[in-house]
C-alpha cells in the first residue's frame, strides 16, 4: 500500500492503480469501467498552510471531494435513474467560499462538540468550563474556531481513502485536554461514503463529532428539498427551547410533525414546525453500525441511506439558508430549505443533561464513531 503525505503547493497526483485512472473526466462517468483512484490538487492556502482537494472516484464513476480545510466534503457526484450525473452536495467553487463569514459549515467536520452547549458552560469533575460562545449566547459546533475552520494533516490510504488528523490543544475553544482526532473518509465500491472517527485525550473532556454535509438530491434541478421523502427510524426526539437548547425532555414523535417512521414528504409538515426542522431524533437503533434514516428524491430516483453507530440524528431542513452565500458552486443561490443535513451525533447539550447518553472522554479511552452515507437509485 502506498501512502502519501501532502505538503507544499505543488500539484500532486496520486493514482494508486495506474496512470490512466488519473485522467478522469466526465466522459468516462457514463461507462462502468472507471477505476478506483484518488487525485490530489492544490485548493489554495490559509494561515500559510496549503490546502489540498482530494478527489476520489470509484469503479462505478461516483466521485467525492474532500479538502483538509475543515475536513470538508466538496462534492458528491452520483447518478440519477436517467443515468445522468449530478452533484448532490451544497458547496463552493473555491476555498474563498469555505472561509467566508457565515459559511454554515458546508460539508465540514464538526468538533469538539457538535451542536449546542447551553451558554457554553459545562462541568467535569466539579470544574466549570466555558466553551466559546458563537450563537445567541450559546456555543455551537465547537465555538468560534471549531474543527471546521482548522487545517488538518492529510494523507491518502490506498486508492479510496483519505485520512485526516488534527491535534486540538488543551484549552482550545474552552475544552480541556489535548485531543488527538483522526477521521478517515472512504468512498466504497458500492457508492458509500464511510466516515470513521477516532480520538483520544490526555485530560477528561467532552466530545461529539459529526459531519455537516448538506444534500439536495436533485443536484440543482429543484431549489428546495420540499419534495424529498424522508424516513427516520426514531420514536422520540429531544425538543428545544427558543435558543435551540434541548429542554431535557424526550418526547414521542407519534402523532406529531416529527414522525418520520413511515417515509414522508418533507414539505408535508414543514410549516407546522416553528422555524422548520432543526432537532435531534433519538434513534431506535440498539448497538453497532445500523441503518437509521433514508431520504429519496422521487424525481431523480436518488436515495441516500444513513448508517451510524451514534444514538442521535440532527435533521436540519436548511432553515437559515437565505441565498446570500457567495462563491457557491455555479453561483447557485442556496435558499431557505434549499438543502438538508442528517448529522449523526450524540445529543446536543448532553454534558448538561444527565439523562442523555454521556459524551465524556477520559484519558486512556478511545472515542469512536462511524457513519456511512450510502447512495443508491430507486
Ligand atoms: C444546527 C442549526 C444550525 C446549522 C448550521 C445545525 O446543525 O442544528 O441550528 O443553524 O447547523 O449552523
Amino acid at each position: 500500500m502506498k501512502k502519501y503525505l501532502f505538503s507544499g503547493l505543488s500539484l500532486m497526483v496520486v493514482c494508486s492503480i495506474m496512470q490512466t485512472a488519473c485522467s478522469f473526466n466526465n466522459s468516462n462517468k457514463n461507462s462502468m469501467d472507471s477505476t478506483h483512484a484518488i487525485i490530489a490538487k492544490p485548493f489554495g492556502e490559509i494561515e500559510g498552510k496549503p490546502v489540498t482537494e482530494f478527489t476520489i472516484t470509484n469503479k462505478n464513476g461516483m466521485q467525492i471531494g474532500v479538502i483538509n480545510y475543515g475536513g470538508a466534503l466538496t462534492k458528491i457526484i452520483t447518478q440519477a435513474k436517467d443515468s445522468t450525473w449530478g452533484d448532490v452536495l451544497t458547496g463552493y467553487e473555491s476555498l474563498k467560499g469555505f472561509t467566508q463569514t457565515g459559511n454554515p459549515y458546508f460539508g465540514a467536520l464538526i468538533g469538539r462538540y457538535a451542536n449546542r452547549l447551553a451558554k457554553g458552560t459545562y462541568t467535569i469533575d466539579g470544574v466549570e468550563y466555558h466553551a466559546a460562545l458563537n450563537n445567541n449566547g450559546q456555543s455551537l459546533h465547537g465555538g468560534l474556531k471549531g474543527f471546521d475552520k482548522v487545517v488538518w494533516d492529510a494523507k491518502t490510504i490506498g486508492d479510496s481513502s483519505v485520512q485526516l488528523n488534527y491535534s486540538s490543544k488543551d484549552g482550545e475553544e474552552g475544552y480541556p485536554g489535548t485531543l488527538k482526532v483522526q477521521v478517515v473518509y472512504t468512498l466504497t465500491s458500492n457508492n458509500g461514503i464511510k466516515m470513521e472517527y477516532t480520538a483520544s485525550t490526555d485530560k477528561t473532556t467532552v466530545i461529539n463529532l459529526t459531519n455537516h454535509a448538506y444534500f439536495n438530491l436533485t443536484a440543482g434541478k429543484d431549489s428546495t428539498i420540499h419534495n424529498h421523502v424522508l424516513q427516520i427510524h426514531a420514536d422520540q426526539y429531544t425538543p428545544v427551547n427558543d435558543v435551540l437548547i434541548p429542554t431535557g425532555q424526550m418526547l414521542a414523535v407519534k402523532g406529531t410533525p416529527m414522525d418520520f417512521n413511515q417515509p414522508k414528504r418533507i414539505g408535508d409538515d414543514l410549516d407546522k414546525v416553528q422555524g422548520g426542522y432543526d432537532h435531534n431524533w433519538i434513534l431506535n437503533k440498539t448497538e453497532g453500525l445500523q441503518e437509521v434514516a433514508n431520504v429519496t428524491d422521487p424525481e431523480s430516483g436518488r436515495v441516500l441511506t444513513v448508517f451510524t453507530t451514534e444514538p442521535g440524528l440532527q435533521f436540519y431542513s436548511g432553515n437559515f439558508l437565505d441565498g446570500t452565500l457567495t462563491d457557491t458552486k455555479k453561483g447557485i443561490k442556496y435558499i431557505k430549505h434549499g438543502a438538508l443535513t442528517l448529522e449523526t451525533q450524540h445529543f446536543p447539550d448532553a454534558p448538561n443533561q444527565p439523562s442523555f447518553p454521556s459524551t465524556i472522554l477520559k484519558p486512556g479511552e478511545v472515542y469512536t464513531q462511524s457513519t456511512i452515507y450510502q447512495f443508491s437509485i430507486q
